[in-house]
């Protein structure tokens, strides 16, 4: 239910940030340095459910690597002068010259993580962790949604916090292909390194991984490694794993200027964009990996135990958890060969998809506008557009592909995004400052 704006009863941020990934890490370091410039203060305060910084620590595979420069962290691409660069970091870290020495532009993930972990606890205090965003309502000024209230669960406790204006930052969520359960036996593979540990000392015998995509053949390598007694079978619709397009003038797409030319494009040109780069994010592995696989198949061929199966042009047409078991039959695309495979478990390396956020609006969500396709209308610096009148803004980190192209759920453009999203607001504000009967329309 929507409340009646009461000045002076409650603190107000201008930013409450929902979620504390790396986007609204960078975000919070974005803030924390304007705050520090000397300009106008803008007060924040960021909600995360998770009890501590914590980024996709399920595939935190210690031989896995970003597959992102480091150039491209939280901050360097606003401003390459920052303290909360992935250089700051392997200074304070004292391992500078030695990634030096390295040659390499991409780091570990479990390196990036620390590296995460370092700049949030350097921005602590402007974070809740272990703090459950649950729903949002708008306070009304007249007509005009004033502020937003933000309803958290903390413990066994409920607090709320006022904000001139919302950014979302809920990140990505497991995808599992329609009409699967996930259970004891049946995972998404972002649960991967916690499954694992806990099969250790059980002696798998088989495991059936599905998908094609960096992620799918991390799990087969790891599976394989990890349980060299286990027969890892891997399905998917491909001919074969697909390097990712990391050439250089296709990485351009990754590029602030192609955000601007994305926004800009018609659907049909924005679709077509989506069509050709698309290989250089999904359904793609690194081609360093694929080798890596390859080789593993082809040593199992010349020594007769065939323990890596690929199971390719095929799908897994049932998959039932027997409890003791789970049994995969895998349908050939091509021949309609149906394989009974009996596995320990079936992983769905079959992706993620944004979390929507709108749930959390409650009746706000009926005044966000749609396009035809009922995707969220948002502005260019990232606002929802709404058909009610807002005097701040709610702001998108992630869920906006269809809008401001593939860099959306990436590292790639965060730290130039959160610039944009900042500039907004401390614009906005200032135009609230100097106008008294400020009423931006949310559609501008
Ligand atoms: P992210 O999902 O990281 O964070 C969202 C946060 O919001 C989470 O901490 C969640 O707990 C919190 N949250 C959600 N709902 C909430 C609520 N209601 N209340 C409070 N908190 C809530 N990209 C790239 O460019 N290079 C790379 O190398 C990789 N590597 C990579 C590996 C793996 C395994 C995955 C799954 C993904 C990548 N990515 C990537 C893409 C990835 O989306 C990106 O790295 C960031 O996670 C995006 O950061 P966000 O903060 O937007 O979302």
């Amino acid at each position: 239910m929507s409340r009646a704006v009461a000045e002076g009863q409650v603190p107000v941020y201008d930013v409450v940030g929902v979620g504390f990934g790396p986007s609204n890490l960078a975000l919070a370091i974005a803030l924390t340095e304007h705050n520090a410039s000397g300009a106008d203060t803008v007060t924040a305060h960021f909600l995360e459910c998770q009890s501590g910084f914590g980024w996709h620590r399920g595939m935190l595979i210690d031989t896995a690597t970003m597959q992102v420069s480091f150039l491209k962290d939280l901050v360097t691409m606003r401003n390459p002068a920052s303290g909360f660069s992935f250089l700051s970091y392997l200074h304070a870290r004292g391992r500078l010259v030695d990634f030096i020495n390295h040659k390499n532009l991409f780091p570990l993930r479990v390196e990036f993580h620390d590296y995460f972990e370092w700049a949030a606890a350097k921005v602590d205090d402007l974070v809740s962790y272990g703090t459950e965003v649950l729903s949002v309502k708008p306070v009304l000024d007249g007509e005009q949604v004033a502020y937003f209230d933000v309803v958290a669960r903390s413990g066994g406790d409920t607090v709320e916090l006022r904000a001139r204006n919302l950014v979302l930052g809920t990140g990505l969520r497991p995808n599992l292909p329609a009409g699967v359960t996930a259970s004891e036996r049946v995972w998404h593979n972002s649960g991967l390194l916690h499954r694992v540990e806990a099969l250790r000392g059980t002696d798998p015998r088989r495991f059936v991984v599905v998908g094609a995509g960096q992620s799918a053949a991390e799990v087969a390598a790891l599976l394989h490694d990890e349980f060299p007694r286990a027969e890892v079978c891997a399905v998917f619709s491909r001919y074969g794993y697909s390097p990712a397009d990391d050439s250089s003038f296709a990485n351009r797409i990754f590029d602030p200027e192609a955000v601007d030319r994305f926004y800009a494009s018609s659907e049909p040109v924005k679709q077509r964009l989506m069509r050709y780069h698309g290989a250089t994010n999904y359904s793609a592995v690194d081609l360093e990996l694929i080798d890596e696989l390859y080789r593993r198949v082809y040593r199992e061929k010349v020594l007769g135990v065939e323990r890596l199966r690929l199971f390719n042009v095929s799908r897994p047409a049932e998959v039932t958890d027997h409890g003791t078991h789970v049994r995969a039959v895998v349908e050939s695309l091509d021949t309609a060969e149906r394989t009974e495979l009996d596995a320990d478990a079936v992983v769905y390396a079959t992706g993620y998809r944004p979390a929507d956020p709108t749930p959390l609006l409650g009746e706000l969500a009926a005044a966000c506008l749609r396009d035809g396709d009922g995707r969220l209308r948002v502005e260019r610096d990232y606002r929802i557009t709404t058909g009610v009148t807002l005097r701040g803004g709610l702001y998108l980190q992630g869920g906006t592909e269809h809008t401001h192209g593939i860099t959306s759920s990436l590292l790639s453009n965060t730290a130039v995004r959160v610039g944009e999203i900042l500039a907004s607001i401390v614009d906005r504000k200032a135009a609230a400052a100097g106008r008294s009967d400020y009423a931006v329309s949310a559609t501008r």
